[in-house]
């Protein structure tokens, strides 16, 4: 049987990148260009400048990408590309790279579903075994879905108001962290010895969370913070916030993610998005899944941040399903994940 190579765009928010998988499992290319220092001067992503930035930079990381160890560009079997959901303009310039590539080389096209990426990005360090339960948080996404089988995606808790990675960007703008600010409360809250004061619990009905009444208490909070001579609040006062906003946020998201794996019976749990970078939740649920039946997938690091490759790992099982689009597909800013069910 000939060798299944997919070319993989994603391009739904700040990252423009490209991956090449070799049937299902060899990565040969994964390249990511992206934008977060571009939008830093705006304190959080500025869409049509992203748009902008996805347009100069496609054909680079292109051909970059096909330049990597002598490709062979008629090899390519298959190209997929984020179709939704995401920024309007940047996807459409994902979207019409892809179009203009499939039909070139006269090959079939995919559309992913963003989020299946970050689930079945976990794939490249763990063969999937159903049922099993995915937890995304990310800067628009928190939710919890389950998945009686592959590529069926049924959403049974998310976040009611705000996600938590939004949450985390508008604590960490109130203390005077730049941007990404979930990174930077990761970072400010390393040291072990940082005392953390206890926060409300919101009372969320079934798997579904809450961060907005956390994240105003807590901006309310840093509000009345006594600053030095320069407006600023002591910096190890900073740390105890970012350290008790993380310990509460995350907490919040375990409990439900815990009940969710145990009441389902599932056999894997898995975990995606940008905040699964987050240290206090990987050794947090290591923690609470160690002594389980249940096996957690926690992915690379490299994994976390939007990438092409979490898209053509996806892509392989909808050429598995036979999912394939036309040449007229159009991207969809608003797509819903469990329409993507087989
Ligand atoms: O999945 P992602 O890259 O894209 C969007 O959904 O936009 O997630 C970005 C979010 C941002 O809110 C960022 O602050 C958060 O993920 N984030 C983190 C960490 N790394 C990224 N939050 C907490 N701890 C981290 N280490």
């Amino acid at each position: 049987m000939s060798d299944e190579i997919i070319l993989a765009i994603e391009s739904s928010c700040d990252e423009t990148a490209i991956a090449i998988l070799k049937n299902g499992k060899e990565l040969l290319v994964n390249s990511v260009n992206t934008q977060i220092q571009d939008h830093q001067r705006f304190g959080g992503v500025y869409p049509e400048l992203a748009s902008r930035l996805h347009l100069q930079n496609i054909t680079k990381v292109l051909s970059y990408s096909l330049s990597l160890k002598g490709f062979d560009v008629s090899s390519i079997t298959h190209v997929a590309v984020t179709g939704g959901p995401g920024l309007p303009g940047a996807l459409q310039i994902g979207v019409m790279a892809a179009k203009t590539i499939a039909q070139y080389l006269n090959v079939p096209l995919i559309s992913v579903h963003h989020l299946a990426g970050h689930i079945y990005a976990n794939e490249y360090i763990q063969d999937f075994h159903y049922p099993l339960l995915a937890l995304i948080a990310s800067g628009g996404n928190s939710e919890i879905v389950y998945l009686p089988s592959p590529m069926t995606f049924e959403i049974i808790g998310e976040t009611e108001d705000d996600a938590i990675g939004e949450a985390f960007d508008k604590v960490a703008r109130a203390l005077g962290l730049p941007y990404p600010g979930g990174v930077m409360i990761d970072k400010v809250s390393q040291d072990p010895g940082i005392e953390i004061f206890p926060l409300p619990k919101p009372k969320v009905s079934g798997y579904n969370l809450s961060y907005s009444g956390l994240k105003s208490h807590l901006v309310r909070m840093i509000e009345k913070e006594p600053r030095d001579e320069n407006g600023k609040i002591p910096e190890k006062r900073v740390k105890e916030y970012a350290r008790s906003t993380e310990v509460a946020f995350v907490n919040q998201l375990l409990d439900k993610l815990e009940k969710a794996a145990l009441e389902k019976g599932v056999k894997q749990v898995v975990i995606g998005g940008g905040v699964s970078a987050n240290s206090y939740l990987r050794a947090e649920a290591k923690r609470r899944f160690e002594n389980s039946e249940i096996e957690l997938v926690i992915p690379p690091l490299w994994c976390t941040t939007d990438n092409a490759a979490m898209i053509a790992k996806a892509a392989h099982h909808m050429i598995e399903l036979n999912r394939f689009a036309g040449l007229d597909m159009t991207s969809q800013p608003d797509r819903d994940l469990e329409e993507e069910s087989n």
